[in-house]
């Protein structure tokens, strides 16, 4: 074949190779790249998408203090094993106020992204102090000393600052009512309204079930609400505009 006949000359001439391997690769790169400056937005809205509130966000930095994104993924990538065993696949925005993102490429343990809701409260106090005693085989480190560690959210309106120069919409009301947020989140008996009209489906109750606000209920709290704020009985993915 003829044009097999010419391609012979390029794979004789590394040089010839070079140039026309870079030319590929180059109209490659800007067919992938270009578009993305002429989209407003790369990250679909999504309704029910929220920032943090005060007590997921102190679980969120006890996750990555701790490093269990060492051994878990929070990206649910649209296969089909992973959607039939995880859920539907994440979106971008459901981790568009994570900074930094965890979603990861390793996952030693299961991806975590919709793990908000399917286990007890219990479960995951359990499974913290002693893995193994729930799951026999597993090789993940025991966290019990969290639910001694007892916090105050001391910080917690500083965090949250910090998290709005990087671009979470925290409002000024949310600012200054973080700490009284952080406490009242694990109170079922206290007044939640504002917590609840701030940071919608926020859920309320004693994570750990032992008094006080220790780091297990921080973590708990940010793990049971991982994967729940998006309605996915009614969420349908538009096209970029
Ligand atoms: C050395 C690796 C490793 C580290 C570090 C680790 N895990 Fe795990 N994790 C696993 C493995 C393996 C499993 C599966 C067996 C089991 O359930 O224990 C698991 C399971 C889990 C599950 C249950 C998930 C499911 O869908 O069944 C949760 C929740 C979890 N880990 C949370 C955490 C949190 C929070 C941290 C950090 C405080 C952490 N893990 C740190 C390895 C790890």
């Amino acid at each position: 074949m003829a044009i097999l006949d010419k391609h012979k000359v390029i794979e004789k001439n590394a040089s010839l190779l070079l140039v026309f391997s870079f030319l590929v690769v180059t109209i490659g790169g800007i067919v992938e790249i270009a578009p993305l400056f002429y989209l407003e937005n790369t990250i679909e809205e999504v309704d029910g998408v929220r920032p943090y509130s005060p007590l997921e966000l102190t679980g969120r930095d006890i996750y990555i203090r701790e490093g269990c994104y060492v051994c878990h993924s929070q990206m649910i990538r649209p296969m089909r094993d992973e959607v039939e065993r995880y859920g539907h696949y994440s979106l971008a925005a459901e981790s568009m106020y994570d900074h930094p993102f965890q979603w990861g490429s390793k996952r030693t343990g299961p991806d975590l992204a919709r793990v908000g809701g399917r286990y007890s409260d219990e479960w995951h106090v359990d499974h913290m102090r002693d893995p193994q005693s729930v799951v026999p085989e597993s090789v993940m480190p025991k966290y019990a000393f969290l639910e001694r560690k007892m916090i105050d959210g001391e910080y917690i309106e500083d965090n949250m600052r910090v998290n709005r120069m990087v671009g979470v919409p925290y409002t000024d009301e949310m600012l200054e009512n973080a700490q009284a947020d952080f406490t009242v989140q694990i109170d079922p008996f206290g007044d939640t309204d504002g917590l609840l009209e701030r940071y919608p489906n926020a859920q309320v109750r004693n994570f750990d079930g032992a008094p006080g606000i220790s780091e297990m209920d921080a973590l708990i709290a940010y793990l049971q609400m991982l994967g729940t704020l998006v309605d996915f009985s009614t969420f349908e993915p538009v096209a970029n505009r």
